[in-house]
């Protein structure tokens, strides 16, 4: 019997569970709503298989009772996070945190001859890399003098498979495809693998960005000061005690007046008295 929702019918047959288009609104609208990831039409079989597992770690026969555990147990949000989200990134995602790094600091203090010309950043949980190399890109586009200047680009994370692709620097078409055809040109080269074109990051992008593998519950080993700390759409996955004792740590690795990026559904609300929201998620330290 054919499955509802599907309009392939191969697909219909090989599916172990029924999955609507109401299964997959509903559940696009709550990721959309946690993480700001917006799934297209094309991630709907990602999103079944990802999801799949979960139905069967709670024996669940149904996306429709899966739904419903959601809106009832708030430690199967986590887990629900954790399968569509843990690595999804996207290069210049939430792009009004590049916006306020290209004005607020890198042309501020290019414009300013007593501007600091050393600048540290971090990307703490840079998963495949998209964002430590929106970052140097970013930097490249705003300092056209860079051999003038200091900077360096930490990017760490926990997984370190993300971290070797992130290292790679080699995105398939589906990961460059939104990305402004001008940055596409300047900062990357085509090339063919196995798997189809791709593009790899240029080394004037790659060589700003150090890659070290690090788990945020762990003492941070740098030394600071840093300028900007990009920690995006990871500490939703911690809860607030763990959240207190992150942020804590990074504050000391900041002075007054330096940034901290969260993502876009996070926020230090109750937990942390270091720093000031100073625009839609940017935290400035006190
Ligand atoms: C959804 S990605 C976010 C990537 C990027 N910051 C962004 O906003 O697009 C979350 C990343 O956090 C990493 N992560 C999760 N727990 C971590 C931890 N305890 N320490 C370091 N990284 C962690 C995961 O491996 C994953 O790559």
């Amino acid at each position: 019997m054919p499955i509802a929702g599907s309009s392939d019918p191969t697909l219909q047959r090989m599916r172990e569970f029924a999955f609507g288009d109401d299964d997959f609104e509903a559940l696009r609208r709550l990721v959309k709503q946690l993480t700001g990831i917006n799934l297209t039409d094309q991630k709907r079989e990602l999103v079944y298989g990802r999801l799949s597992r979960r139905l069967r770690a709670l024996n669940l026969t149904s996306f429709k009772d899966y739904r419903q555990i959601l809106q009832e147990d708030g430690d199967e949000l986590v887990n629900f996070c954790n399968a569509i989200t843990t690595n999804l990134t996207s290069f210049f995602r939430e792009n009004h945190h590049f916006e306020y790094l290209r004005e607020q600091v890198l042309l501020k203090r290019a414009n300013d001859p007593a501007g600091a010309r050393r600048l540290r950043l971090w990307s703490s949980a840079c998963s495949t890399g998209e964002e430590p190399y929106s970052i140097a890109m970013t930097v490249h586009e705003a300092i056209p003098d860079l051999r003038r200047w200091d900077i360096r680009v930490l990017a760490t994370d926990l997984d370190s498979d993300v971290l070797n692709r992130a290292q790679r620097g080699l995105y398939g078409m589906d990961r460059v495809q939104g990305m402004d055809p001008r940055r596409l040109e300047r900062f990357f080269h085509r090339t063919e693998e196995k798997s189809g074109a791709a593009y790899q990051v240029d080394s004037e992008v790659a060589s700003l960005i150090t890659f070290r593998q690090l788990n945020l519950m762990h003492e941070l080993p740098m030394k600071g000061p840093l300028d900007v700390i990009f920690c995006r759409n990871v500490v939703i996955y911690f809860d607030k005690d763990t959240q207190r004792e992150l942020f804590a740590r990074m504050a000391k690795l900041q002075r007054p007046g330096d940034l901290l990026f969260l993502g876009h559904s996070e926020s230090l609300f109750k937990v942390s008295n270091d720093y000031a929201l100073i625009g839609k998620t940017v935290y400035r330290r006190v």
